[in-house]
């Protein structure tokens, strides 16, 4: 699997640091609001798990699924609700922790839900934020790295399904989309 990679961006130690960082901040920012923390799934899980561990504060978790990339490495421009979450967020102050921030599609699409269904406020937090492929104008409140406009695998990213227990991140070398 590490054989499929052209270049680290972001080591495990660099990731780990950083949400040390936004946990900090993040626990500050939300200490007496009992956030409902909402994980965007599958890529988001790995780095939600990473960070609500290093958050000291009385916070709760729930999981969503929206999908918009079917595998490869562009954008279909569709979106799903795959699976929704079981809490009801009318009132609540709701953190959603993305993996990554491309065109911005999913994200505009989970804020439109989640005030539609009366959450109180709406903020976001992403491991990483690529500004440069992004089409819809949404606020990425907190994130970890900003990126640039490449395919990325690694730390809950994938190509296909694979590679997300890579724990870096990483440029995948373009042999790879031809061949498999
Ligand atoms: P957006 O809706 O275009 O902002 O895309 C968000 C989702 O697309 C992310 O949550 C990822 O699952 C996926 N995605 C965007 N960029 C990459 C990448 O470089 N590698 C792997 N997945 C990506
Ligand atoms: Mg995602």
């Amino acid at each position: 699997m590490n054989n499929d990679i052209a270049k680290v961006l972001y080591t495990d130690e660099q990731i780990q640091k950083r949400i040390g960082e936004l946990a900090d901040q993040l626990s500050e920012e939300y200490k007496d609001k009992n956030p409902l923390i909402l994980c965007v799934l599958t890529g988001g899980v790995l780095f939600t798990v990473d960070l609500i561990k290093k958050m000291d504060i009385m916070a709760q978790m729930d999981f969503i699924d929206v999908s918009t990339y079917f595998g490869g490495t562009e954008t279909t421009g569709e979106l799903k609700l795959i699976h929704d979450m079981t809490a009801d967020v009318k009132g609540r102050n709701v953190l959603i922790t993305e993996d990554i921030v491309d065109s911005g599609r999913t994200l505009q699409y989970m804020i439109d839900l989640l005030k539609s269904r009366g959450a109180k406020s709406v903020k976001t937090v992403s491991m990483l934020n690529k500004p440069e492929g992004r089409e819809f104008d949404v606020n990425v409140e907190y994130y970890g790295f900003l990126v640039p406009n490449e395919f990325l695998v690694g730390y809950g990213l994938d190509y296909k399904g694979y590679y997300r227990n890579l724990p870096y991140v990483g440029v995948l070398k373009p042999s790879v989309y031809s061949e498999k």
